[in-house]
């Protein structure tokens, strides 16, 4: 495994400067339940086609018969178990069924010289066996792509039975031909094949890479490099960085390459790096988003502080007496992006804030009187329960340092101890919003089970079972 490990590493690296921030990986489990669904859905889909009109010409000892099969639909068609595996070779998937049987009915026609005829038939196709190979990869936006690689069909029999008009006659002739309608079927199974794959290929091409997560907010997903597929499973680097819409300025800081662990009992593995959650965080930050005021009216009324000048004299002996009476605003904001980091078991998350204070003049002007740098670290849990992302945070270092003063020198001491006996509060606030927690993704056809989260250094990994909803198994 570990040379694996190391080709994918080296891919990576070599086909993009760029390490993947969101890492996405497809076992052998996740493709063959993907399989499975698929199977059943193609079962589905095969007993509501009508096929293409079949026609040709027979020749026999007095002439040629011009023969046209339409109508053609499928009665039964028993689909045995397909395999599907990891194709090293071409990077992508191999498939294949075999020995895969259909009952045909429909309406058959013949030109002999100047006679028409017409009437019904059977048909029973036996044994065809379906082979295709799929190359995935990456196109210049970094989109998935998937090519055909090579098609192989093969019809072992056909029989047929016609009915109505002279069928008496040609019937003893279907021996003869028989051959060249398993021929005529086994050219149309590949082109099929190729179509679908196409019409798939068109479907991910037409697929956003790129997503307006709010007004404030994008987040670019595209692949970083080709897929990488070894025996037991695919990988998909992709971008997973957050952009401002506003600014659309690149973070000074880059994600840092990971190597997912392997946990082949579930069908799908994603590993995100703190490097997404920080460009979300210097996206809002470098849109100056990261900002808020705080006035008096936002202070509940029973609060032994108030956000006036005389309230504050307990902490700066000298407002009061400069500015009395005057009721005060807050201006709160962070000084550089919050950086989290993810530890094994653990998020951390660094603020780097300030506080400039101002008074409010009876004319509405806002006075400033000083600054203070706020710089506090977190740590926290993130896990999931019942389908939820939750979470829980607690403040571990809190420092408040006066940054610059209108008023004259003051200790910050005794702020700093009133901040630190109000953040119990705050923080039980904020821990109820996370302990509510976000729903994971569900979508309209599929949802994940048994979903478990590990934070490891630098990464968050999620392994999960999928599940697609019995209720509408549609692929529309
Ligand atoms: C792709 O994104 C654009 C712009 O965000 C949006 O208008 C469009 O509907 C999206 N297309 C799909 C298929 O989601
Ligand atoms: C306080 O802020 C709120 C919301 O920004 C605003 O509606 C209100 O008028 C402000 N109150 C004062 C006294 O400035
Ligand atoms: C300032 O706050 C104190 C409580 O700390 C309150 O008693 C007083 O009325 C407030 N003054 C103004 C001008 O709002
Ligand atoms: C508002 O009042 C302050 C203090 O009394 C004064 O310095 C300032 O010039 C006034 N501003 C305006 C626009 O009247
Ligand atoms: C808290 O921050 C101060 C100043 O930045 C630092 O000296 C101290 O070591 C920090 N304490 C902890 C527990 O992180």
């Amino acid at each position: 495994m570990f040379p694996s490990v190391i080709v994918v590493l080296l891919l990576i690296s070599l086909t993009c400067g760029e390490n993947p921030a969101v890492q996405v990986i497809l076992t052998n489990k996740g493709l063959q339940y993907g399989k499975n669904v698929g199977a059943g859905w193609i079962q589905d889909k095969l007993e509501l086609i009508t096929l293409p009109d079949i026609s040709g010409g027979v020749d026999i000892v007095i002439g040629t018969i011009y023969y046209t099969l339409t109508g053609i639909t499928i009665t039964k068609c028993d689909f045995p178990e397909p395999s599907v595996e990891f194709y090293e070779d071409t990077t992508g998937f191999k498939t294949s069924i075999a020995g895969l049987s259909v009952a045909l009915t429909g309406g058959w026609r013949t030109n002999f010289g100047a006679i028409h005829d017409r009437g019904s038939f059977d048909m029973a196709i036996f044994n065809v066996d379906v082979t295709s190979v799929v190359e995935l990869g990456k196109d210049p936006d970094g989109h998935l792509s998937i090519t055909s690689v090579s098609c192989d069909a093969q019809v072992g029999d056909v029989d047929i039975e016609f009915h109505g008009g002279a069928s008496w006659i040609f019937q003893p002739f279907v021996k003869h031909f028989k051959g060249r309608i398993s021929g005529e079927i086994e050219e149309r199974i590949c082109p099929n094949v190729r179509e679908s794959i196409v019409n798939l290929e068109y479907h991910l091409q037409a697929a956003n890479v790129s997503f307006d997560v709010n007004e404030d907010i994008t987040f670019d997903l595209p692949l970083t490099g080709l897929p990488v597929i070894d025996a037991s499973s695919l990988n998909l680097g992709l971008k997973g960085e957050f952009y401002s819409t506003k600014t659309h300025e690149e973070p000074p800081f880059e994600a840092q390459s990971f190597t997912m662990p392997e946990q082949p009992g579930y069908m799908l593995s994603m590993g995100l790096s703190e490097f997404t959650l920080n460009s979300a965080s210097y996206g809002y930050f470098s849109a100056g988003l990261l900002q808020t005021s705080i006035n008096d009216s936002m202070i509940p009324p029973g609060s032994p502080m108030h956000l006036n000048t005389s309230s504050m004299g307990r902490f700066i002996p000298q407002l009061p007496k400069m500015f009395p009476g005057l009721l005060m605003n807050l201006l709160v904001y962070a000084r550089e992006a919050p950086l989290f980091s993810f530890h094994p078991g653990a998020v951390k998350l660094d603020f780097q804030g300030a506080v400039k204070a101002f008074a409010i003049q009876p004319n509405g002007t806002q006075t400033p009187l000083f600054k203070l740098n706020v710089d506090s670290t977190f740590s926290g849990k993130v896990w999931i329960a019942d389908d939820t992302l939750k979470g829980s945070m607690g403040m571990n270092n809190f420092t408040l340092t006066l940054a610059a003063s209108e008023v004259g020198t003051f200790k910050t001491d005794a702020m700093e101890s009133f901040a630190k006996m109000l953040s119990p509060v705050v923080m039980a606030a904020v821990n109820k919003k996370l302990g509510i927690g976000v729903a994971l993704p569900r979508m309209k056809q599929a949802q994940l089970i048994n979903t478990v989260l590990k934070i490891e250094e630098g990464f968050i990994a999620i392994s999960s079972d999928a599940q697609v909803l019995p209720t509408d198994r549609g692929f529309n």
